[in-house]
């Protein structure tokens, strides 16, 4: 049996019957957003094959499965990086599964570093597109022509449109921009950060990039946000360090619920 199909026996153990519409992958910080959930089952990831193993403070390493307003929804409250073990396709199974199981959208968030100065540690920015900057790619090994993936328009605009009307109703601001994914564990260098200045870049972090890759592979449509957790290195004289990302990641927190809250109450699946 597949790892997918062996997860599907697992989650329809616990809820069964249970059609999620939206996927979620809950980053740095923003694990608390699963308490929103009026759960049905919470399945922690050492009991779903293929999974990755809970890692980085803040990480829980659980799927939660339950309504959030009248949406239904999967939540991966935690997530892999390829800093961990080089493995890029780290979160493949499990966003296999997220398809199988039935969502037909998928928001991802992360927290990130600031190349601008009007968005400052606290705010939200909205992934319009990005940039792989590290030479990888969860495919890597994938068969057939299905694994030449489009990746213009990656962010899906009607979810993109969807995410800032909820961001007005919840008086969230909304920045936007293009997000570079550099390998990490390491922060970047002051140099580093000009560079992708210079190329385009407004945020930039450790994830995320590979599970949208992922998800397009499956053809499941997406939008992404950037918790703004410190202004890129050379930016600000506050050395940067996890516990700061952290800390901020907690202070964004409220505003970015408030915002996941208004787009799942007003959800409609993307046309
Ligand atoms: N760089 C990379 N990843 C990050 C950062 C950063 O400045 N902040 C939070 N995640």
């Amino acid at each position: 049996m597949s790892q997918v199909n062996a997860c599907l026996v697992v989650i329809n153990q616990a809820a069964k019957g249970f059609m999620p519409q939206v996927g979620m992958v809950l980053g740095s910080g923003l694990g608390s957003f699963a308490d929103q959930i009026d759960a049905i089952a919470s399945i922690s990831f050492d009991d779903l094959p293929g999974f990755p193993q809970a890692g980085v403070g803040g990480h829980a390493g659980r799927l939660v499965l339950g309504q959030i307003g009248t949406a239904r929804v999967a939540v991966l409250q935690g997530r892999a990086h390829y800093y961990e073990q080089g493995q890029a396709d780290v979160m493949a199974v499990a966003i296999q599964t997220l398809k199988a199981i039935g969502c037909e959208a998928l928001i991802l968030t992360n927290a990130a570093g600031s190349l601008v100065t009007e968005a400052g540690p606290g705010s939200v920015m909205l992934i319009t597109d990005h940039m792989n900057m590290t030479g990888v790619s969860p495919l890597f090994g994938a068969q057939g022509n299905q694994r030449f993936v489009d990746m213009t328009q990656a962010y899906h605009p009607s979810m993109n449109e969807a995410m800032r009307s909820a961001a007005k109703a919840s008086n969230v601001t909304l920045h936007e921009g293009v997000y570079a994914w550099m390998c990490g564990p390491h922060f970047e260098t002051p140099a580093e950060i000009r560079a992708l200045k210079v190329l385009g870049a407004q945020a930039v972090g450790m994830s995320t990039v590979p599970e949208v890759i992922l998800a397009r592979h499956q053809g499941l449509p997406l939008c992404a946000l950037s918790i703004i957790t410190n202004y890129a290195a050379g930016m600000s004289p506050t050395p940067l360090s996890h516990e700061q990302t952290m800390a901020y990641a907690k202070l964004a927190t409220n505003g970015v619920e408030g915002l996941l809250k208004a787009f799942l109450e007003t959800y409609k699946a993307p046309l």
